[in-house]
C-alpha cells in the first residue's frame, strides 16, 4: 500500500540552527515532507536523505523588487518540491485574501512544483460549506492534479481539539463534489490537518480515508512524531 504523504509544518519554530538540524534527522522518512522556516531550509536540505523539503508560503513572482519576499522560482532552485500555499494564519493573521491565494498557487504551479492549498472554516458556527465554496471558488478554474488540498478547519489548529474523523470526512467529501461539479477531470489528494497527534493520526487516513496529514505542533516533537508514523505503518 502506499505510505500516506505526512507534510511537517514547523511554522515559525524552531528558534535555533541546531534544533532544526536534530529535528529534521528524526524526521527524515521516505514520505514526510518538512517544511521549515526559510532559513533553516538550507540546512534541512543538508540532513535528509528521505524525507522532501516543503515551504511554508511564498510570492507570486519569480524576481524583483519585492523586500523580504522568496519565489518559488527560488524555492524550486534550493530543492523544494512542495509549497504550502493559503494556511489560514496567512489568511487570518497577514489577511491574504483569495485573490492571492490563487496567484500564490498558479505561481507555484507555473515553477513546476506541488501547491498544498489549504482551506478550512473558521469555526464550529459557521456555514462550513459555504466558507469552503468561498475559499475555492476562483481557484477552481486552476487546479491540476498535482494539487494537494489540506483541509484545516481552524477551530482545531493549535487547539488539542481535532475534527472528528467522520466531520473530516464529510468536508473533503463536500470539498471533492464541488471541483467535480466545476472541474470533472481533476481528482486532488487530501491531507487533513489539526491537532493531529499520535492518538488520532492512524483515524483520519483508515476510518476517514485522507491521502496524508498536515501536522503541525507534533512535528516538533520527536517522540510524538515518530509515533505517528509508527501508527501510520513507518
Ligand atoms: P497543529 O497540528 O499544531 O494543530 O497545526 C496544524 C497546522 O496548522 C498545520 O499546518
Amino acid at each position: 500500500m502506499k505510505r500516506p504523504l505526512v507534510v511537517a509544518n514547523w511554522k515559525m519554530n524552531p528558534t535555533s540552527l541546531h534544533e532544526a538540524r536534530d529535528i529534521s534527522l528524526s524526521s527524515d522518512e521516505k514520505g514526510v515532507v518538512i517544511c521549515p522556516p526559510f532559513v533553516f531550509m538550507e540546512a534541512v536540505k543538508m540532513n535528509i536523505k528521505n524525507a522532501e523539503l516543503g515551504a511554508q508560503d511564498c510570492y507570486l513572482e519569480s524576481s524583483g523588487s519585492f523586500t523580504g519576499e522568496i519565489s518559488p522560482l527560488m524555492l524550486g532552485n534550493v530543492g523544494c518540491r512542495y509549497v504550502i500555499v493559503g494556511h489560514s494564519e496567512r489568511r487570518r493573521v497577514f489577511n491574504e485574501l483569495p485573490g492571492i491565494i490563487k496567484d500564490k498557487l498558479k505561481a507555484v504551479l507555473d515553477a513546476g512544483l506541488s501547491p498544498i492549498l489549504c482551506v478550512g472554516e473558521n469555526s464550529k458556527k459557521d456555514d462550513a460549506e459555504r466558507v469552503l465554496e468561498e475559499q475555492l471558488g476562483d481557484i477552481v478554474e486552476y487546479l491540476e492534479d498535482n494539487v494537494i488540498i489540506a483541509y484545516e478547519p481552524v477551530f482545531a489548529i493549535g487547539t488539542g481539539e481535532a475534527c472528528s474523523p467522520g466531520l473530516a470526512k464529510k468536508r473533503r467529501e463536500h470539498i471533492k463534489e464541488f471541483i467535480r461539479s466545476k472541474r470533472s477531470n481533476i481528482v486532488p489528494s487530501f491531507l487533513y490537518g489539526g491537532s493531529v497527534g499520535p492518538e488520532n493520526a492512524a483515524c483520519y487516513i483508515e476510518e476517514a480515508g485522507f491521502d496524508g496529514l498536515l501536522v503541525g505542533g507534533a512535528s516538533l516533537e520527536s517522540d510524538k512524531f515518530n509515533i505517528i508514523l509508527q501508527k501510520l505503518g513507518w
